[in-house]
């Protein structure tokens, strides 16, 4: 998987691709990630890519002729790309999205800043836009980097157990169940017996149980959504814990 990112803050990166699992991955070839200056697309000697908004107003907007050659230019190069810009109005991310990213070989992702890119890159270009929620950042850097992070965790190889990653938040449909380290007890609070019983059903069956009662009680939503998706198995518990909830999809 390799990600090309576009923005004027590459440095932003620089940690990002060397540091952790991700640096690792870089490091070892399972994920390639370029930061690019979009100010090397600006056609003036100042390499400035700002201008004010057309029909007055606070802020300045990013030009759309630099962003388009940049996106052009990076679209002509090595494996086809899924051009994504990050963004308020897009898709809202979510694991199902990530999933879907991570089929493909080459994401490019466009990160804005001030009030964001004229209108006609989107109307030229289509990218797809992406949302990490709704609240304004100042910048698509973040973004981009979440979006980076979850996709690069389901590349194969580059998290070490893949076990863990099966196991995450959504992706069967429930939060992740509760974990525990030494030492057994901290001020007074013990580690459910279970846990060090050494049965290995009795502990799935405590996390599965766990993992329903989280889902069921903070995020419903993801209930619904998942309701056909879930074995007879966490039917059963989600009717037994929640046996009251309204599971008709909205
Ligand atoms: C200050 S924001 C522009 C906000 C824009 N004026 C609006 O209200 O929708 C600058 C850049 O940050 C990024 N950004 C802001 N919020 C984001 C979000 N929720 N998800 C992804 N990117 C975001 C986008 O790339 C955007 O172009």
């Amino acid at each position: 998987m390799h990600f090309d990112v576009l923005t004027i803050f590459p440095k932003l990166f620089e940690a990002f691709r060397t540091t952790g699992v991700l640096g690792k991955a870089v490091e070892r070839g399972l994920i390639g990630l370029d930061a690019h200056d979009l100010r090397g697309w600006a056609d003036n000697r100042w390499r400035q890519l700002d201008d004010e908004p057309y029909g007055g107003g606070a802020g300045m907007v990013i030009q759309a002729s630099p962003a388009l050659a940049a996106l052009r230019e990076l679209a002509g190069r090595g494996v086809p790309a899924r051009s994504i810009a990050l963004g308020p109005r897009g898709r809202v991310f979510d694991q199902e999205l990530v999933e879907e990213l991570a089929g493909e070989g080459r994401l490019v992702l466009l990160c804005g800043r001030y009030e964001g890119f004229d209108e006609r890159l989107y109307e030229i270009m289509e990218p797809e836009e992406i949302s990490l929620g709704d609240f304004v950042l100042g910048g698509g850097e973040v973004a981009a980097m979440a979006v980076i992070e979850a996709v690069a965790r389901l590349v194969p190889g580059v998290v070490g157990d893949p076990g863990s990653v099966a196991e995450d938040s959504f992706r069967d449909g429930l939060l992740d169940h509760p974990c525990y380290t030494r030492p057994a007890e901290v001020e007074a609070r013990a580690v459910p017996e279970v846990l060090l019983s050494g049965n290995h059903e009795a502990i799935r069956r405590w996390r599965l149980e766990r993992a329903v009662e989280a889902t069921v009680t903070r995020r419903p939503d993801l209930v619904k959504r998942n309701w056909e998706k879930y074995s007879d198995e966490v039917r059963r518990l989600i009717r037994r814990i929640a046996p009251g909830m309204d599971l008709e999809r909205d």
